[in-house]
């Protein structure tokens, strides 16, 4: 089934019938990271990984990640997944029981053209153009260290979370971003340079209004799927109240996409003269930021303690894993890296619980097995030492 028949199809079933698990059934990692050449067979359930630092959790985890399009969960570039004591190109292949029956997914640095960094893919042995290929098979998101301030630090780090999370629903919202960006940094440019040329302004600009207003509607209608996901589920982890804050999020409130359109052009237009003499562009959606309030605490997320942090966090990425199974009619697959960090014994047992009902292949991975307990029968778990990975059941 097509990522748009998946759309559809979800809006008609409404969760009648179970909806599958996607779920890795068998990974090979070779030369990836401090891997060599590793084989896991797996069944359906989650899987728990732990081990002593500097072991090769988050590098396992990483290969999964690539099983959807982009850079992985550590936002890093081909030359450095290769093995640095190997030479022959790193591969990644995965068997996966999804919705469509088993699917085989392979990437790495073509072995035909070592010199070229750029890794491909193959779909059922099919070499695909693009990577985007891999968002009609696989659903899948994480949670890593990274993210764990992301509700405290700078609006940008929330931005690109949120696009994600839009990129799942909508496959064109990350073209849209692209497109945008680019809009964006040439008319920067212009204006540094000091060109005065109307028409080349202008369209620029109205290239930043259409697909910038596209991309705050893409933002809006994932926050509605959150929020009702958050306000349907009785949970442990904290209700965040989430809002975006943001000029053309705000008027799309109560004005048709292309009237704000039409008010994004005009104020961009209107701002040249200070956006030359400042060096930035003062209005669009990449000044628009996500707002989190902790619900019973009446507090904002940045002055929420760290472990309230990370459950906030928490909170919005089961109601996001939620919403995607719906949509998706496929429950994705959740990595979630060095989980426990932060989170108390309590929170700890209550996102295992939630997992376990969820009935989704969740990764997981931390330095101490005890604080998987008493997850660990329910689990499959693996103990990762020096990239040699033992399944413990
Ligand atoms: N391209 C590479 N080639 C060889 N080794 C690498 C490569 N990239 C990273 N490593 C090494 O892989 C090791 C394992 O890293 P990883 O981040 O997976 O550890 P971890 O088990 O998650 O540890 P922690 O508990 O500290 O998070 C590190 O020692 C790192 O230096
Ligand atoms: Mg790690």
């Amino acid at each position: 089934m097509t990522f748009t028949a998946q759309l559809l199809s979800s809006q008609i079933s409404d969760c009648q019938s179970p909806t599958p698990t996607l779920s890795l059934r068998q990974l090979t990692l070779f030369n990836f990271r401090n891997y060599g050449d590793l084989r896991l067979v797996l069944d359906a359930s989650p899987v728990v990984l732990t081990g002593p630092n500097g072991s090769g959790k988050t590098n396992l985890l990483e290969a999964v990640s690539l099983l959807v399009p982009g850079r992985g969960l550590s936002r890093a570039v081909s030359s450095q997944w290769q093995n640095q004591r190997a030479s022959t190109p790193w591969a990644v292949a995965a068997h996966l029981d999804t919705p469509e029956g088993e699917t085989l997914i392979g990437t790495g640095r073509n072995p035909l053209d070592p010199q070229n960094d750029r890794r491909v893919v193959q779909i059922d042995g099919m070499p695909v153009r693009s990577q985007q290929a891999l968002a009609e098979h696989v659903a899948m998101t994480w949670i890593t260290p990274d993210l764990d301030r992301v509700l405290a630090n700078g609006p940008s780090a929330r931005r690109r979370l949120l696009d994600r999370m839009a990129y799942s629903f909508d496959p064109s919202h990350i073209g849209r971003v692209h497109r945008y960006d680019k809009a964006l940094r040439g008319r920067l440019r212009l204006l540094r340079d000091g060109v005065t040329d109307a028409a080349w302004l202008a369209a620029l600009e109205d290239e930043m209004a259409r697909t910038g207003v596209a991309i705050a509607a893409a933002r809006r209608h994932l926050l509605d799927r959150l929020r009702s996901a958050i306000s349907e589920t009785q949970s442990v982890f904290p209700r965040a109240l989430l809002t975006l804050r943001g000029a053309v999020e705000e008027k799309l409130e109560n004005q048709p996409a292309l009237l704000v359109e039409d008010f994004l052009r005009d104020e961009l237009a209107k701002a040249r003269i200070d956006d030359s003499q400042n060096g930035t562009c003062s209005v669009g959606p990449h000044r628009s930021d996500l707002e989190v309030i902790h619900q019973a605490h009446h507090c904002p997320a940045d002055m929420c303690s760290t472990g309230e942090q990370k459950a906030l966090l928490v909170a919005m990425m089961l109601a996001y894993v939620r919403t995607l199974a719906k949509v998706r009619q496929m429950k994705p697959l959740f990595l979630l890296d060095d989980i426990t960090a932060h989170m108390d014994h309590y929170r700890r047992e209550a996102l295992f619980e939630e997992i376990l009902a969820l009935g989704l292949q969740a990764w997981m991975t931390g330095t101490d097995a005890a604080d998987f307990e008493p997850f660990l029968s329910q689990s499959q778990h693996f103990s990762v030492e020096e990239a040699v990975v033992t399944s413990l059941n």
